[in-house]
């Protein structure tokens, strides 16, 4: 009885729409999906773009979004993507002819057509199914796109950053902008590999915290059920209370930072990518793990995403066996040697400075890495541990990649009431506090730990100009996704 049903169902799934209600009918739904899984139905229903070659001469559906459309009088071509790739469909009877010609750019399409061969001097080198086009017999709308704004059909999107920004769900899908993203997630899935190999556990921490993570005034208040709380300005707090938990953690948390100035590297949102290790035995410890991470995901894109920096025109990464080190006061000393700059003051490096001390690890040690060690203690965050040598300066580091700071982080103050010290030298009160503070009553090891950017990160990799073309919708002084100074809110 059950066979007949389901035989029944599968030839006309419409009757589970009307008879689902019930619990037996609910049972066979989900067995008809996943035997329609199982069996490979779905998918075989479109054929996906990139998989249209291996079934030259053969009908195929594809769909996906028109790219370009290009009527040369009986004739019609068009550039259809979806998520694996691009092809090119020909139409030559008058009616599909028509139904191209009626396209928008970025209308949803439907495409039933036969694969067939190009001719040799019709061969495009430059996308995968270049050997082949589909001659179109049917062409359906299924969702129809609006007269665009501007031109997507180009190889690249030339739009000015505040109107790239102002129409970034339109922007988005242009083949030069969506590649950014692609970057983005192989560069996330590469930390998260690298995070497993050194053996931490991924936890996601929240972002709404009673207290301020990093200190300082960059941070948004917020009324909470009329109770003050702030947004994290990073993962830090809950990162350190899990090593407590787990020993090694990773996690990948949105940061908030209320930047009161506008830079090309600034976001009021950033993406972090966190990991936190205890039980380490010496500093050094750190600094390794995070060359390791920096430089094996940097490897990763580089291999699997060769095509995207070549259509960006970037340089393949330096990436050395043994990323340079130097602390800061001997940074400085090179950077006064190179230009005459004398920064034996300073307890930063400035955006110039930074640049400067990339050149010299690009020339001297063939690298886009340099990791600055022993900042001075007033510039870091309580939490960082000084250094016991020379207790003016911690045992912090940064990472910097092809002229910017991509990362920091720092061994920390594991012992309770050193921690307790440092917080209220730095003007912290521990009272705000008290969850953090507890994991450091019950065995918290030395640990540390350390922030990737994940904007800045995709910015340098595709040396893109501003971090804001490295976020899907930017947060800054002047927007949350549309300008700020035209919403209908501005007062
Ligand atoms: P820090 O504040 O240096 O350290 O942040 C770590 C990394 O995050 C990125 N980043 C930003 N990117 C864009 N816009 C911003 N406003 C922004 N702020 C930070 C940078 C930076 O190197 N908790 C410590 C890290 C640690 O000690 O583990 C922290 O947040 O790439």
């Amino acid at each position: 009885m059950q066979n007949r049903l389901v035989k029944n169902f599968i030839k006309n799934p419409a009757w589970a729409g009307q008879h689902c209600q019930t619990k037996y009918y609910i049972t066979i739904r989900k067995k008809t999906c996943q035997e329609a899984v199982n069996q490979g139905t779905i998918a075989s229903m479109r054929t996906l773009i990139l998989e249209t070659p291996k079934r030259t001469g053969s009908e195929v559906t594809i769909v996906g979004w028109a790219q370009t459309i290009r009527k040369h009088g009986k004739i019609a071509f068009m550039d259809i993507y979806d998520r694996s790739g691009v092809v090119q469909v020909v139409a030559t009877s008058a009616d599909t002819v028509k139904s191209a010609s009626e396209l928008e750019q970025r209308t949803a399409v439907k495409i039933v057509g036969t694969v067939k061969k190009r001719g040799e001097k019709y061969v495009n080198n430059n996308i995968a199914t270049g050997e082949i086009e589909i001659e179109a017999e049917q062409i359906e709308i299924i969702a129809k796109a609006d007269v665009l704004p501007f031109d997507m059909g180009g190889k690249d999107l030339k739009l000015e950053l505040p109107t790239l920004l102002d129409y970034r769900s339109l922007s988005l899908k242009h083949e030069s902008v969506l590649m950014i993203f692609h970057i983005q997630a192989a560069l996330a899935d590469a930390f998260r590999n690298s995070a497993k190999q050194l053996d931490c556990t991924e936890i996601f921490v929240p972002t709404i915290s009673s207290g301020a993570t990093e200190g300082g005034s960059e941070v948004f208040p917020i009324d909470y059920y009329g109770h003050k709380a702030f947004l994290t300005q990073s993962p830090q707090l809950y990162k350190q209370i899990m090593v407590g938990v787990f020993e090694r953690v990773f996690t990948i948390a949105k940061a908030y930072r209320a930047e009161p100035s506008v830079t090309t590297r600034h976001l009021s949102e950033a993406t972090q990518m966190d990991v936190e290790m205890g039980f380490i035995e010496k500093f050094e410890e750190l600094l390794d793990a995070l060359e390791i991470v920096g430089t094996s995901m940097i490897r990763q894109i580089s291999e699997s995403h060769a095509h995207i920096l070549k259509h960006f025109g970037v340089e393949e990464p330096l990436v050395p066996k043994k990323v340079p080190r130097l602390t800061l006061r001997d940074a400085q000393g090179i950077i006064k040697e190179r230009t005459g700059r004398d920064l034996s003051k300073e307890n930063d490096l400035n955006p110039e400075d930074e640049k400067e001390i990339c050149q010299w690890a690009k020339e001297e040690h063939k690298s886009d890495f340099i990791t600055i060690t022993h900042f001075p203690v007033k510039k870091r965050a309580f939490y960082t541990m000084p250094d016991p040598k020379d207790p003016e300066y911690s045992l912090s580091y940064d990472l910097l990649f092809r002229g910017l700071e991509i990362l920091s982080g720092s061994q920390r103050i594991h012992n309770y009431d050193q921690l307790i010290t440092a917080m209220k030298k730095k003007g912290v009160d521990p009272d705000n506090f008290g969850m953090y503070l507890m994991a450091f009553k019950y065995g918290m090891p030395p640990e540390g730990g350390f922030s990737f950017g994940l904007e800045r990160l995709t910015m340098k990799v595709l040396e893109l100009k501003n971090v804001r073309e490295a976020s899907l919708f930017p947060r800054d002084m002047e927007r949350i996704d549309e300008r700020l100074s035209l919403s209908k809110k501005a007062g």
